[in-house]
């Protein structure tokens, strides 16, 4: 039968609310049901945080896909609203509506997607005025692949992210290039008539060789600083970093609109943690940087499957970059959910594991603060129960912090050698390591070091893991300071 948008939201009608709750997150977004991929096309537009992603309504597995979009206005919670795209035009039947950005031009909300037929894969837009129904153009595809550089192949051509400088329409693609992926720089006058400017990125000179695609590129200003972000493909792993099977990197650096050049000054991975891929930002009124990543990651065995849907996204967080380094923060937003407070400080720590009266749960902010002293290993151990726990600490022996589900709870592997253990090295700062934990049911997202590094995974225990516990190893450390909140929308 024909997928259409008016199919799937009357789908979505008769089975939203359907899926079992039981890893359902409280305060990630999280479609009704069915598959959920890559954040797309993330905008402030009428007074509203949109956040749209890649969407199979019909199975918690990927297949076909249409854009879901939700809207927020405080970036916590999340309404799912009509789908907005479906695979209805015979440019973009065959996989669907791939991923993409969304802009504001004369007051209408323009999202550029990548349309995917048989074998062919090209940049298309459509249209909305109330920034819920959307018309794709007539013109489609804007951005053919007749209209690629020798080569590249219109086979892997995607995730166009389009900009404004100037009056001048930017649009950066993710590709592969021959041996290795690339990004492609377009221009255009009008968002309908477009030629190419260039490539991003030099793979000899950058050092970065992607065996696949470069995949949801975004570009964009962070105190006075330009961000390229990206995903590379099988990227390999090195010295401990890009563990995951395809990895979400970001470059400082420079853009040449000119020849389409970026060149990169630093260059480093978003997340050190298991389910994070696929970022995109997007510039909030008050002029903060937004990153939403997708909570998952490609090639893994998924739990929720079997209750009905898959996939979720990560907590809103803010990016900095200072002295040089990129600072990633929950947004604010959520502080406004805290209640049930409970601190400690000053506890001293050997050779065991202590729990905390007031201190167990599986929806909440924990941020506890250690001075490492003569212990070798100093951390928190998360949803504890007889037979599961999660581990996240601080080797102070390999100068870096580990986060260790391997007895967590239901299995999730995937295709990497180790899916189950990730590394994020980090300096000790003034002696002390600071971790601020947000648990949400079935995942932790843990900030280092005021968002220095951030480590997310997921975790499916059992519902009675609830348990929470302080340790050190090796030797003695402190529990300079502890606090937890409960995290309830209600
Ligand atoms: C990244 C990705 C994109 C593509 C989308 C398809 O996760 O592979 O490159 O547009 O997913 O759903």
């Amino acid at each position: 039968m024909k997928k259409t948008v008016e199919r799937a939201n009357a789908f979505l009608k008769e089975h939203s609310g359907k899926t079992k709750g039981r890893y359902r997150p409280r305060y990630h977004a999280c479609v009704p049901v069915g598959w959920a991929n890559d954040p797309n096309g993330l905008i402030f537009f009428g007074g509203k945080a949109h956040l749209f992603c890649q969407y199979n309504p019909y199975h918690p597995y990927w297949e076909s896909m249409h854009w879901g979009h939700f809207v927020s206005t405080d970036l916590i919670r999340w309404e799912f609203l009509p789908v907005a795209l479906a695979p209805d035009q015979n440019y973009d039947c065959d996989g669907g509506c791939f991923s993409g950005t969304a802009l504001e031009h004369e007051g209408k909300l323009i999202l550029m997607y990548t349309g995917v037929a048989k074998n062919v894969q090209q940049q298309c837009l459509a249209v909305s005025e109330d920034g819920v129904t959307f018309e794709k153009a007539a013109a489609n595809p804007v951005i053919p692949a007749s209209l690629l550089p020798e080569g590249c192949s219109g086979r892997d051509f995607r995730d166009p992210k389009v900009f404004e400088r100037q009056g001048i329409f930017y649009c950066i693609t993710g590709v592969r290039d021959g041996e290795t992926g690339d990004l492609l720089l377009f221009r255009s006058p009008d968002l309908l008539h477009w030629s190419f400017v260039g490539r991003l990125l030099s793979p000899e000179k950058d050092g970065i060789f992607v065996d696949g695609v470069c995949e949801c590129p975004d570009y964009f200003e962070a105190d006075g600083k330009e961000l390229l972000l990206f995903c590379a493909m099988n990227y390999p792993e090195r010295e401990g970093r890009f563990q995951n099977l395809h990895s979400s990197l970001y470059m400082t650096g420079h853009l040449d609109l000119l020849s389409g050049r970026f060149e990169p000054e630093t260059c480093g991975e978003l997340d050190g943690g298991f389910d994070f891929y696929a970022p995109q930002t997007m510039r909030l009124p008050d002029g903060r940087r937004v990153l939403i990543a997708w909570k998952l990651m490609w090639g893994r065995t998924i739990p929720t499957a079997k209750d009905g849907w898959a996939g979720s996204f990560t907590l809103p967080r803010e990016l900095h970059i200072i002295d040089g380094a990129l600072f990633q923060t929950p947004v604010k937003e959520i502080e406004g959910h805290r209640c049930g407070e409970v601190f400690y400080h000053d506890i001293p720590l050997c050779n065991e594991r202590i729990p905390l009266a007031g201190i167990e749960g599986t929806v909440l902010e924990l941020e506890a603060v250690f001075s490492l002293k003569s212990a070798k290993r100093a951390g928190v151990v998360l949803f504890q129960g007889e037979t599961h726990e999660t581990l996240v600490f601080y080797d102070a022996e390999a100068g870096r912090v580990l986060f260790d589900r391997s007895q967590s709870g239901a299995d999730q592997r995937g295709s990497e050698n180790e899916s189950n253990v990730r590394v994020l090295p980090l300096s000790l700062e003034n002696g002390t390591i600071s971790f601020r934990i947000f648990l949400d049911v079935s995942s932790a997202e843990v900030f280092l070091n005021g968002g220095r590094g951030v480590m997310t995974g997921n975790i499916y225990a059992d519902e009675g893991d609830r348990g929470i516990s302080f340790f050190a190893e090796g030797g003695e450390a402190k529990l300079l300071s502890v606090r937890k909140y409960d995290l309830n929308l209600i």
